[in-house]
C-alpha cells in the first residue's frame, strides 16, 4: 500500500476517534479499525502474503498504524470516562437544606445505642470518656504498647498502613484497636486515671463476624494498689449491667497481649433459642473482651513509675456486644446502610439509655 494511502487512513481514523462523542461511538470506531474484520486487522493479514523483503518494509508501517490507533482510542476512552464521572458527580448533589419529607423517621443505630449504654454504665462507676484519632502513628498503636517493630503481633493485626510520607518520622496507619488511647491518656493526664474510650477501629478482615471497620471500647484504670480483683469485679459489674441480668456466665481464659501481664480474654455464654443467640447458659461462647494488668513497660513508656502506679485495661468489641444483646447474627449488615434493617433493629431517638430507666430498650 502506498505511503500516502496509509497516512490518509491514519488521519481518517484518528479524526473519527477524536469525533467520537460517547463510549459507544468510540467502540464502534474501534471495531471498524481493530476488530476481527477491522481495516487495520485486514492490513495486518496481508503481511502473510508478502515476500520477506516487502514485509520488512510494510510490517513496521502497519504495526505503527495499529499502535497509533490503539493509543488514541485508549486516551479518548479515558477522557470520555472522566467526563462521564464528572457529569454523574455533578448530577448527584444532594440539597441538605431541603426539609426531610418524613420527620422523625430516622432511628438510632444499635452501635450508637450501645455506646450510649456503655457511657452510662461506666459514668456510674466514675469513668470519664476519652477519645483519640483514628489515623494513628505506629508508636502510639504499637511501640508504646510494648509491641516493637519485629513483634509478630504487628502482623496479626492485619494493619491498614498509609504510604510513607516524605519527611514523616512515624509510619501512619488506621488504628487497629482503641489501645493507643491508653497511651494518649497517660501522657496527657496525671493519675489516678479512670477512662473508657469508645470508637472506630480498622483491620483488613471480612466475614460474618469481622468487618474491616468495627468498634471497640477501651477501659483504663491507673492508680495505686490496683489488682486483678479490681479488674474482674469491674468487668462482671459492667457485663451484668449491660445485659441487665445477674445470671450471665463469663469465662475468663488466660491469654496474651504484649501490653498487659497477666492477660485474660473474656467470653460470654449464650444458648440458641429459635435460631437466635440468647445470653445466658453455655451452649456457645462469644469472645467479647481482652483484658489484663497494664504492663510495667507501658506505664514506663508514658513516663510514670511502674513501682508507684499500677492499673488494668480492657478492650471490648462493641459490635459483638450489640449482636449478643439485640440478637443480630451477621455483623456485615450493620454497615450496609439498609433502611429496612435500621427500621427493624434501630432505636427511637427518644429512647436515651439511663441507669435508672434501664440501659436496655
Ligand atoms: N487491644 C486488644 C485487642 O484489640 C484488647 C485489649 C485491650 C487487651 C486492653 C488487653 C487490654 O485485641
Amino acid at each position: 500500500m502506498a505511503n500516502t494511502d496509509l497516512d490518509q487512513m491514519r488521519e481518517h481514523m484518528l479524526a473519527a476517534i477524536d469525533a467520537a462523542a460517547g463510549l459507544d461511538a468510540l467502540d464502534a470506531v474501534r471495531v471498524e479499525a481493530l476488530g476481527k474484520q477491522g481495516r487495520v486487522t485486514q492490513l495486518l493479514k496481508t503481511l502473510g502474503t508478502m515476500s520477506a523483503d516487502e514485509r520488512q518494509v510494510e510490517g513496521p508501517r502497519i504495526q505503527g498504524l495499529r499502535t497509533a490507533v490503539a493509543d488514541a482510542i485508549a486516551s479518548r476512552k479515558e477522557t470520555l470516562e472522566r467526563a462521564a464521572l464528572d457529569a454523574r458527580l455533578a448530577g448527584e448533589t444532594l440539597d441538605m437544606t431541603l426539609p426531610a419529607d418524613a420527620p422523625l423517621s430516622g432511628t438510632i443505630h444499635p452501635v450508637s445505642q450501645v455506646m450510649d449504654e456503655l457511657a452510662e454504665i461506666f459514668a456510674d462507676l466514675g469513668f470519664a470518656v476519652a477519645t483519640g484519632p483514628e489515623i494513628e502513628d505506629d508508636w502510639h498503636n504499637f511501640s508504646a504498647l510494648n509491641i516493637p517493630e519485629s513483634h509478630p503481633a504487628r502482623a496479626m493485626h492485619d494493619t491498614f498502613y498509609f504510604p510513607d510520607q516524605p519527611g514523616g518520622e512515624r509510619k501512619m496507619l488506621l488504628r487497629t484497636h482503641t489501645s493507643p488511647v491508653q497511651i494518649r491518656t497517660m501522657l496527657s493526664q496525671k493519675p489516678p486515671i479512670r477512662i473508657i474510650a469508645p470508637g472506630r477501629t480498622y483491620r483488613s478482615d471480612s466475614d460474618a463476624t469481622h468487618t474491616p471497620m468495627f468498634h471497640q471500647v477501651e477501659g483504663l484504670v491507673i492508680d495505686k494498689g490496683i489488682t486483678l480483683g479490681h479488674l474482674k469485679w469491674t468487668l462482671e459489674t459492667f457485663l451484668k449491667a449491660f445485659f441487665e441480668r445477674d445470671d450471665i456466665t463469663l469465662r475468663l481464659r488466660p491469654s496474651y497481649f504484649p501490653f498487659t501481664e497477666p492477660s485474660a480474654e473474656v467470653d460470654v455464654g449464650y444458648t440458641w433459642q429459635k435460631g437466635k443467640r440468647v445470653i445466658g447458659g453455655s451452649e456457645g461462647w462469644m469472645e467479647v473482651l481482652g483484658s489484663g494488668m497494664v504492663h510495667p513497660k507501658v506505664i514506663a513508656a508514658c513516663g510514670l513509675d511502674p513501682d508507684e502506679w499500677q492499673g488494668f485495661a480492657f478492650g471490648c468489641g462493641i459490635d459483638r456486644l450489640a449482636m449478643l444483646k439485640y440478637g443480630m447474627d451477621d455483623l456485615r449488615a450493620f454497615f450496609d446502610g439498609d433502611i429496612r434493617w435500621l427500621k427493624h433493629y434501630g432505636f427511637s431517638a427518644l429512647d436515651v439509655p439511663t441507669l435508672s430507666g434501664g440501659v436496655g430498650a
